[in-house]
């Protein structure tokens, strides 16, 4: 069974700075070291997002996937038009480093599973004949409320620029599945067993990229309440607060730095067992939300094979002026 959860995305990025107050106004914790960050959740003790510093532009590097069974992968990857590789530069040569059909690298890795959650108070909500919250109220005062707290990452969304091919390779050779698709423009693979809704998602593009890494927080509240605050500091683009049909989860994108996007999540669909669940092909109106904003123009424009540069708000203000 070999892919079993996402570990962590690298990253080349061209202003390590800027990346680190990001992701540590996302509520993540930094060790800023040699010129690259790691970035992980508070309360775990490994990686979730590694920001290579020194590069001219933003650039995915590889993702980390945790799996089991690495000899079976890897007699697995040349039938499937990948290619094991060795450890790039300044990696160690541990676990099995492949490449994609695409290019794309991918670092498996034997891991520990991650500690167990703590269990997160009820999320009540008063429905017509259900009355569970009586004589007190809901929510508190927002000065009330610590800032959001990312728990864990839960996936990672890829550019591929043949998302169908994508898929066949991370099912055939990595032993995931494929939970669900929109036509040949997006889709989404989970873990056989014990999975988020998906671990690992394709959009298309003309090229391989970052779209985003999201991140559980504990209910839909802390979604908005996260999604505010890092967007007030961000200054950027958001999409959000909007709830997902493809895997049902709350969301709040905020746009890091270099165009790429960051999500709080929240109420992901489980899939315990893949022999039991069926893929649905979803029509394009039903790919990105059942609800929310309008989708911001660049939300699924891959910045990393277009030769234009992404500005901020904040840089587009200054130029104006
Ligand atoms: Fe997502």
């Amino acid at each position: 069974m070999p892919v079993l959860s996402a570990l962590s995305v690298t990253l080349e990025v061209p202003e390590l700075d800027a990346g680190v107050k990001f992701y540590t106004d996302a509520g993540m914790v930094a060790d800023v070291e040699d010129g690259n960050a790691r970035l992980r959740c508070e309360g775990q003790d490994r990686d979730s997002i590694m920001l290579l510093g020194g590069f001219a532009r933003k650039r995915l590097h590889h993702i980390s996937l945790r799996a089991n069974g690495l000899n079976v992968i890897a007699d697995a990857v040349g039938a499937n038009g990948g290619r094991v590789v060795n450890a790039p530069h300044g990696f160690e040569d541990n676990g099995l480093w492949v490449e994609d059909p695409n290019g794309m690298l991918i670092h498996l890795l034997e891991h520990p599973a991650d500690a167990e959650l703590a269990e997160a108070p009820t999320f009540e909500i008063n429905a017509p004949g259900r009355l569970l919250r009586k004589r007190r109220s809901a929510v508190l005062p927002s000065s009330k409320y610590p800032p959001a707290k990312p728990l864990r990452l839960g996936h990672i969304l890829v550019f591929s620029p043949d998302v169908m091919k994508s898929v066949q390779f991370v099912t055939r050779a990595l032993g995931m599945g494929l939970a669900d698709h929109a036509q040949d423009v997006i889709a989404f693979t989970c873990a056989k067993k014990d999975s988020d809704h998906h671990v690992v998602a394709f959009a298309k593009s003309p090229g391989v990229g970052f779209h985003h890494a999201s991140f559980q927080v504990s209910d839909p509240d802390e979604v908005g309440r996260g999604g505010r605050a890092l967007l007030s500091k961000a200054g950027r683009g958001d999409w959000g607060f909007g709830r997902h049909t493809i895997g049902s989860n709350f969301f709040h994108y905020i746009q890091d730095p270099w165009g790429s996007w960051f999500e709080y999540f929240s109420d992901m669909d489980h899939i315990d067992d893949h022999a039991l669940w069926s893929p649905t092909n979803y029509e394009m109106e039903d790919s990105l939300a059942s609800w929310g904003p309008d989708v911001p123009k660049d939300f699924v424009h891959n910045y990393e094979v277009d030769a234009q540069e992404f500005v901020s708000a904040g840089c587009a203000a200054e130029a104006a002026e």
